[in-house]
């Protein structure tokens, strides 16, 4: 905590002096002007592009999940869904190679399991998101659609990242999505048996279906999945057009973004200003979902309004829930003791030109055990109108230590004193 006595001695004599405070500012971790493709050889590259499974340059990274081991030291995982043909994997390491686009992609965990494309259901198809525990376990949620068509069924993947290797697989059933119709593209990990006593074999995971409006809900003791809906996770037509760095497009997704404070799930739709939450012990328990996936509707409550729609969200330890909004775009930054409302949405400074449309954040604990926030940008905005232009910068990770924010009390961050 770096505001102390000082500092506000200093500020009581000389209020100008303020402006000399220096705050945490965004850095830029990667950057792609369009994406770089490796393979592992020359022969699958010129495979890939023979078949049309690798159009150059296509594709966008909605995800991003950093993770640090000691023997593998931080690697960067990325995910590029297959919204169309052409692209050659949809799980990927970022490398520190670079050329001129960008830093090269290399598949993950090889590309043995990118290379089907549909065709082989026990590898994988399309990722939008992937999920990491405290076990160095990452789960990733494959939607087994590419472009409309569901050649898969969606499947929930557990790897071991110290040993980059399958441990579990759980493929969905149709009572808790609609082929051609769900796309499962947000889980959320909740760990009930943590280290250092647990090993993580206790999860429930939370997946949004954006489609169809609903959320599924995966419970590792028991292997199986059922299915919540509620009316808070459809998109609102009032919020279905969205402007962003002053272009306008119209994007109608329900059920997008989830964050957890092991108590309980928030979320809300991407066509939306407001923030939901739903108690994980309700979401959790089976025998309330069974015959009626719409039901415990009381249990389902707004919390509050923004002053804009916003796409990712996550929640740091402190419960300080992080969400761009898109117009104006702010990083915004919401703790449970306060109102969520439009008057008392706190500012976290921050460029907006790193942060158009942010499809992805988390929070990741550092070498030094600090917090720090992850997010990529994907400039939506201009995918959704065909303007993205190959010579410009338009896909960023970006990260923030959360210190300096986390302590501050938040009549001092309402107030902007330690940032002016
Ligand atoms: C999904 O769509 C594809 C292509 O339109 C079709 O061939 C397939 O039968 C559909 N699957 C289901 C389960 O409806
Ligand atoms: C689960 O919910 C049912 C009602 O839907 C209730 O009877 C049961 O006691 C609940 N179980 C637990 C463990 O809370």
């Amino acid at each position: 905590m770096w505001i102390g006595t000082p500092l506000i001695l200093l500020l009581a004599l000389t209020p100008q002096a303020i402006i000399s405070v220096k705050r945490r500012d965004l850095e830029t971790v990667f950057q792609w002007k369009q994406l770089v493709y490796g393979f592992p050889t020359e022969q699958d590259r010129q495979e890939a592009l023979n078949s049309g499974n690798f159009v150059p340059n296509s594709g966008a990274p909605i995800g991003v999940a950093p993770h640090h081991q000691s023997q593998k030291g931080t690697r960067v995982f990325t995910t590029i869904p297959k919204f169309q043909t052409g692209i050659p994997y949809t799980l990927a390491t970022v490398s520190d190679t670079n050329e001129p686009n960008g830093p090269v992609l290399n598949p993950y965990p090889n590309y043995g399991w990118h290379n089907a494309h549909g065709r082989d259901c026990d590898k994988i198809t399309s990722v939008f998101r992937v999920a990491l525990t405290e076990c160095d376990q990452m789960v990733v949620i494959d939607t087994g659609v590419i472009g409309m068509t569901q050649y898969c069924p969606p499947q929930l993947l557990i790897f071991d990242l110290n040993t980059d290797t399958l441990v579990h697989r759980y493929r969905f059933e149709t009572n808790v999505y609609t082929p051609n119709a769900s796309l499962l593209i947000t889980p959320v990990v909740v760990v009930h048996d943590p280290p250092p006593k647990g090993r993580c074999q206790r999860l429930h995971v939370y997946i949004a279906d954006v489609t169809y409006h609903g959320l599924v809900i995966y419970d590792s003791e028991q292997n199986t999945a059922w299915r919540a809906e509620n009316k808070f996770m459809y998109p609102d037509p009032n919020y279905g057009t969205h402007t962003i760095a002053g272009e306008s497009f119209t994007l109608m997704d329900g059920m997008f973004a989830l964050a957890t404070d092991q108590r309980q799930l928030y979320f809300h739709p991407l066509a939306s200003n407001s923030e939901y939450a739903v108690p994980l012990n309700v979401l959790n328990n089976r025998t309330n979902w069974a015959n009626n996936v719409e039901s415990m509707q009381d249990q389902f409550r707004l919390l509050g309004q923004r002053s804009s729609e916003c796409a990712a969200e996550t929640m740091d330890s402190h419960n300080n829930l992080y969400c761009v909004t898109f117009n104006p775009i702010k990083l915004t930054m919401w703790n449970p003791n306060r109102p969520f409302n439009v008057k008392k949405e706190l500012q976290v400074p921050a460029d907006p030109r790193l942060i158009e449309f942010v499809s992805d954040m988390k929070v990741f604990k550092n070498d030094a055990g600090k917090e720090e926030l992850w997010m990529i940008s994907i400039r939506y905005q201009k995918i959704a109108s065909g303007t993205l232009s190959g010579s410009e910068v338009n896909f960023r990770v970006v990260r923030r230590l959360l210190d300096d924010i986390q302590h501050v009390s938040h009549q001092d961050l309402s107030q902007r004193l330690i940032f002016t």
